[in-house]
């Protein structure tokens, strides 16, 4: 199934084609394109360079991890994510060093995580980022050391047949795709200024 962006000006291929499902084909996701999607997550900018990021990879090959932070996962999110061949755990390490806080580092995981988004578009896998799950039982659970923090949970798989999906959940992947207009977040140097279009033609 394709859910392509409907663009009110041209995008990438690669960001149009990309969203989040909840079903996944049982095929396996290849060990080499696992590693280029952490790869692109490594090449990815930070503040200070500081990378502050981790990831925990699970997949069906180590059942015991997989089911672990499998239960760390809201009741809804386990639905779907069960069946997905790879669940990752994203962690960040939230200060520089004892009691100092770094406050970008969960938008330089977040930005790692849309590297990985993105490279995963290129080699046909998909991406689905979940916030509802348990982070305090997630952290425990795999043990995570002081100043690291667990931030969300993410699923990679080649995608399935939404007719596998339970009843709510069905309808939900089949919705169309809505994003907020640019008029309401791309300002012109002033608050809630639109930032208008020139015409090529003037300039
Ligand atoms: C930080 C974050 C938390 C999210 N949490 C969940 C979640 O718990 N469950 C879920 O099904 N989707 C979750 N999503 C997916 C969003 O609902 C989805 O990205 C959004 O609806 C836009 O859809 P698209 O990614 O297909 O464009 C989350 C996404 C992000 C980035």
């Amino acid at each position: 199934m394709d859910k392509y962006a409907q663009t009110d000006h041209p995008i990438h291929d690669l960001l149009k084609t990309r969203w989040s499902p909840r079903t996944f084909s049982a095929q396996p996701v290849e060990s080499e394109k696992l590693f280029s999607l952490f790869e692109a997550a490594r090449w990815s900018a930070s503040g200070g360079n500081t990378q502050p990021w981790s990831f925990i990879v699970t997949s069906r090959e180590n059942p015991a991890a997989f089911e672990k932070l499998l239960g760390t996962l809201g009741e809804r999110n386990q639905l779907w994510a069960k069946n997905a061949p790879v669940l990752v755990l994203s962690i960040t390490k939230s200060e520089r060093e004892p009691g100092k806080p770094n406050a970008w580092a969960g938008y330089d995981l977040g930005q790692s995580v849309a590297h990985l988004s993105v490279q995963a578009s290129a080699l046909g896998l998909y991406v689905h980022q979940m916030g509802g799950f348990d982070r305090q039982k997630a952290a425990q659970v795999f043990e995570l050391p002081a100043g690291h923090e667990a931030m969300t949970v993410f699923s990679i798989g080649y995608p399935g047949d939404p007719a596998s999906l339970p009843e709510g959940l069905r309808e939900r992947e089949l919705e169309t795709r809505t994003r907020n207009p640019l008029s309401e977040f791309v300002f012109d140097g002033a608050w809630q200024q639109p930032l208008a279009e020139k015409n090529a033609s003037l300039n």
